[in-house]
């Protein structure tokens, strides 16, 4: 199933990023962390439906919320040049089609801004959260709105956050994912690891101390 999603979506996900989704995601159903599983930033639901895959293997009472504009991106800021306003879009029916073809239950999708979405969409507790919305302002919101949510012993991947001091192939087309997360928890945040890999992964990892209630 990865290879053939990787394959699929080789513009937005690759199989090393999907090993990273699987390893983070199991270990944090297989432990137990409470709380609900959401993607903010889903496309066309081709990392959902492996997210989805997953939950059914470990933890099929869990529900899967997904959070996309279904307009492509906003407008971005001056560290979000790669891509522009209107790039990245898919519909709602594109993800209904890909949870279908790959027999999965449907997941709560809520279309919308983030800004406008999220505050009353996200589920109360959340155990973990994939961010994929690729602009600063995007980023900032998600975690504004998912760290207080996120259970202790959560976790949070932030796809392209690139760090080449810690992993020098890594991808840097969105400068903006790092300085939003850099902003939000302090540049040498205990919370935040970056993940490395053999090709140019670009993925942050920030997990909720078991102590913070
Ligand atoms: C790179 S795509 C996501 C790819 C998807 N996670 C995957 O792996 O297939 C980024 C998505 O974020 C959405 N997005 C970015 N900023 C957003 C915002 N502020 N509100 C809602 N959607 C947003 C875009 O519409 C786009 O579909």
């Amino acid at each position: 199933m990865a290879i053939r999603l990787a394959t699929q979506n080789s513009a937005m996900s690759d199989f090393e990023r999907l090993n990273a989704i699987y390893w983070a995601l199991s270990t944090n159903l297989i432990h137990k962390v409470p709380g609900d599983v959401v993607e903010l930033g889903c496309n066309a639901g081709l990392t959902s439906v492996w997210i989805s895959q997953i939950m059914q293997d470990l933890a099929p009472e869990r529900e899967l919320h997904l959070f996309d504009s279904f307009e492509g991106l906003p407008a971005g800021g001056p560290l979000d040049s790669y891509l522009k306003r209107g790039d990245c879009r898919a519909s709602v029916d594109d993800v209904k089609a890909n949870f279908d073809t790959w027999n999965l239950p449907q997941p709560h999708v809520h279309p919308g801004w983030f800004e406008q979405t999220l505050p009353d969409g996200l589920p109360t507790q959340i155990s973990f959260a994939y961010l994929d919305g690729d602009f600063y302002e995007s980023i900032t919101t998600s975690l504004t709105h998912v760290y207080p949510r996120l259970a202790p012993g959560g976790v949070i991947i932030v796809d392209d956050y690139c760090d080449l001091d810690a992993n020098p192939r890594a991808w840097d087309g969105l400068p903006g994912v790092k300085k939003a997360c850099d902003d939000y928890f302090g540049v040498n945040a205990k919370v935040l690891e970056v993940l490395g890999g053999v090709g140019d992964l670009s993925l942050a990892m920030i997990r909720k101390p078991l102590d913070d209630e």
